[in-house]
């Protein structure tokens, strides 16, 4: 073990590490992670020195408000590395701005941002090795932050932990996902925390997600809680409409994550030329463009799932298979980010941004 002290930075490394215990050719999603984390309490009114530190098991009080509360909320990212060895984040500036945006929605201390990068700098050169080359190869990074006090008190918290631990990653889903549009269960409300990336978001989604599930589709399509006929977002992801040539998808509000490959496609279809209409999109409009065929692509946008095809639909029992179109949308989205994140294409958004 080796005692460092960098910029602010408490540096503590591990002694040995997993990589050769790992097949990166059959990876799970985020079941395996890599031999450092990152950890930054927050007391007494103020951000604490942060440590890397071998990733490791911790000790948390059950009285933790966190798990009473649900006061927690956390990030997606991927570092990418191209065939030079140098390592990328993909608009890493957008995550840490959400990140605070969500504390602040659940009463949550804003993070500095220089913790934020340098802490990301520091913790991908310590686990360089694990960020394998290659299109399709990332580091999934989940920076989160959680309410450590122990108070069985339903307020906000005195005391939080900021961390960042790292998983490397294939795709999120493997094949195309089938869905259903939601008509009973909802996401989330306005005047709610829809946007922020809130755990408790993601946990009441399990519920009926799973039902889901058991009739066969690995997701739900959300809808406005209020009416249940316009389509919102996918949960993991936002979601996208071809019908013809023209691109649509939801306008982001308070009940809709703000995703970061969300406004990414956004801006790829106009330097595309493919017209993208951002608006309320009705349940009725996409079974109507199905049934008359004008309905030629639905697809998922998100870090994780980066662009996921939508294969088939059901809403009020009417099943919808979507068939496989040539030079899809889907696909010319998936490679200009790809190409983008791993430098294999002009990025004249400077979206790329180099760690290493
Ligand atoms: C991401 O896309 O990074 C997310 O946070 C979604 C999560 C369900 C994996």
């Amino acid at each position: 073990m080796t005692n460092i002290s960098t910029y602010e930075i408490d540096i503590v490394t591990s002694e040995n590490t997993k990589i050769h215990d790992v097949d990166f050719n059959n990876l799970q999603f985020g079941r395996v992670f890599t031999d450092h984390m990152f950890s930054c309490d927050f007391v007494d009114g103020k951000w604490q020195r942060p440590q890397i530190m071998p990733y490791q098991p911790m000790t948390i009080e059950p009285s933790a408000r966190v798990f009473h509360y649900g006061q927690a909320v956390f990030e997606g990212m991927k570092a990418y590395k191209d065939d030079d060895g140098n390592v990328f984040l993909f608009r890493p500036e957008e995550n840490f701005k959400r990140i605070n945006k969500s504390a602040a929605r659940l009463a949550i201390p804003e993070f500095p941002k220089e913790y934020f990068f340098e802490g990301l700098r520091q913790l991908l050169s310590l686990d360089n090795e694990w960020i394998k080359p290659g299109v399709g190869n990332s580091l999934y990074l989940r920076p989160f932050v959680i309410a450590t006090e122990p108070a069985i008190a339903a307020a906000p918290a005195e005391a939080y932990r900021f961390m960042i631990i790292c998983s490397p990653a294939k795709a999120y889903y493997k094949g195309k996902v089938s869905v259903l549009f939601a008509e009973k269960f909802s996401r989330s409300a306005d005047g709610g925390v829809g946007f922020a990336k809130a755990a408790g978001n993601y946990a009441a989604q399990f519920y009926p997600t799973s039902l889901a599930q058991k009739k066969g589709f690995q997701q739900i399509i959300w809808t406005d809680a209020s009416t249940h006929e316009y389509l919102e977002e996918a949960g993991t992801m936002n979601i996208f409409f071809r019908v013809n040539d023209k691109l649509i998808t939801a306008p982001n509000n308070d009940r809709i994550l703000d995703g970061v490959t969300r406004k990414s496609v956004i801006q790829l279809a106009e330097d595309m030329g493919i017209e993208c209409e951002v608006r309320r999109v009705a349940v009725k409009e996409i079974k109507d463009a199905a049934r008359d065929g004008s309905l030629k692509e639905i697809f998922g946008a998100g870090t994780a799932a980066v662009i996921s095809p939508i294969s088939a639909f059901e809403h009020a029992e009417d099943i919808f298979e979507l068939e496989d179109v040539e030079d899809s949308y889907a696909s010319r989205f998936k490679k200009a980010i790809l190409d983008i994140q791993h430098n294999l294409s002009e990025d004249k958004h400077g979206w790329r941004y180099e760690v290493l």
